[in-house]
């Protein structure tokens, strides 16, 4: 069973909502988790702390201090027990002070202390919830990987009906157990995922680079490695940790070394990512010493670099699946249908540098997948890794496609 055994934190603020609470909880319960409760003072008007502790099997928190006897509610230590921190039901007041980092509760400095994933489901009246401030506040913590669990549309306590309503418990159930245990999609499958900048010596000190931080290839590499695939990491430099799970990863600096790194791991692999920002140019050659400075213009002379995605396409194997990435600055679509044809690739994942909020650096990304079978999809901005989860869907989908056929 997903559950059993995994600490899971609710956050409670002061919502009509959480009257669905309980049940959840006994839900949570019944699967063998672990449950500790936070709530805001205003929470405790809408659902009794005695209710909660009962089901929880566990004393609610609800003052960071105990004034009478000095003693205090360690936020880190919460934070650092749970595997997911759950806030449900989230008001408009508590989303506003999530967005801007305001701690004047147990549950915010808890929130800002957890280094766990977080969830958190919004509810409240359809005006609130489509208030502009309401929606900026939702899309910036989003923004810091943040997880929203969508309010659905229907009839509100107010007697109003639109979007606004809490999620139900037993799907909330559902949304917990795939993320804590997900769907092993791709046991069994070698995956080979490229990620981050190359750096191309012009001497020994200095490099022509780019801006790719590695976020993207990094959340598909542990996306993958948690779908329950074997990954290999091919990482140019980057200030990245390796995500955790199945995941060896290759560190290589210059799109030669890249090159090579893919050539000698692409045969065994099932699925290839190149989500690498990889050189297209490089100096012809690097000089042994440090270039001096004189008043003189300075010319560099510049080859192509190898071509990693059409040397990987031309040596496929069967039912194997190349997926590229595109980063385009004008003509998007038509320049990533131009990339997916002539670099012979199975998938093209675009991003666009118009968009605020995606593409390099960014914990953000908002792309449009399109495959040679003619599927284009378009995303809204999301998170690094639900923008993997996406990627992975779609191979998922296109491997099925291409094995009816
Ligand atoms: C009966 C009643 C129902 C409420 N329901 C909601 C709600 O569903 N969503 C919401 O954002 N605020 C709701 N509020 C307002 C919040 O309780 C209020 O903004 C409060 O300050 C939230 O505090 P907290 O975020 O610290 O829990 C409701 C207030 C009342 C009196």
């Amino acid at each position: 069973m997903a559950l059993k055994g995994r600490r899971i934190l609710i956050g409670i603020t002061g919502s009509i909502a959480a009257y669905k609470i309980p049940l959840l909880i006994r839900l949570l319960k019944k699967s063998g988790a672990e449950v500790k409760v936070i709530m805001t003072e205003s929470a405790t008007n809408f659902v009794t702390p005695l209710t909660l502790s009962t089901l929880a099997e566990s004393p609610v928190f609800i003052d960071p201090f105990d004034k009478r006897t000095g003693s205090w509610n360690s936020h880190i230590e919460l934070g650092n027990w749970a595997d997911l921190f759950l806030i449900a039901p989230v008001s408009a007041n508590t989303l506003a002070k999530m967005a801007s980092g305001i701690a004047d509760n147990l549950l915010m400095t808890t929130f800002l202390a957890a280094r766990c994933p977080v969830f958190f489901a919004p509810a409240m009246d359809l005006d609130m919830y489509r208030h502009p401030t309401t929606q900026r506040n939702i899309k910036i913590i989003r923004t810091f990987g943040h997880r929203l669990i969508e309010p659905k549309e229907g009839e509100l306590a107010s007697g109003l009906c639109g979007a606004g309503r809490m999620e139900e418990p037993e799907e909330m159930m559902k949304i917990i157990s795939a993320f804590l245990e997900p769907h092993q999609d791709f046991s069994g499958k070698n995956v080979l995922v490229t990620a981050g900048p190359t750096y191309e010596n012009i001497d020994p000190v200095r490099f022509i680079g780019n801006y790719s931080s590695g976020k993207m290839g990094f959340a598909i590499a542990e996306v993958m490695a948690q779908k329950g695939a074997t990954v290999k990491l091919i990482a140019g430099p980057v200030h990245l940790p390796t995500p955790q799970g199945a995941i060896q990863r290759i560190d290589v600096q210059s799109a030669r070394e890249m090159y090579a790194a893919c050539t000698t791991n692409a045969a065994e692999a099932d699925i290839i990512v190149m989500a690498a920002a990889v050189a297209d140019y490089q100096p012809k050659t690097a000089s042994e010493k440090k270039i001096k400075k004189t008043s003189h213009s300075l010319s560099i002379d510049l080859e192509p670099t190898h071509d990693i995605i059409s040397k990987l396409s031309e040596n496929k194997k069967p039912g194997q699946v190349i997926v590229g990435f595109a980063l385009e600055t004008d003509n998007e679509l038509a320049n990533a249908r131009i990339k997916l044809q002539n670099k012979k690739a199975d998938i093209i994942v675009l991003n666009s540098l118009n968009e605020p909020g995606a593409g390099f650096q960014s914990d953000t990304n908002k792309v449009t997948i399109l495959d040679r079978k003619g599927n284009v999809k378009d995303f809204g901005l999301k998170p690094k890794t639900e923008v993997a989860s996406d990627i992975a869907d779609h191979i998922l989908t296109f491997s099925g496609q291409a094995e009816q056929k």
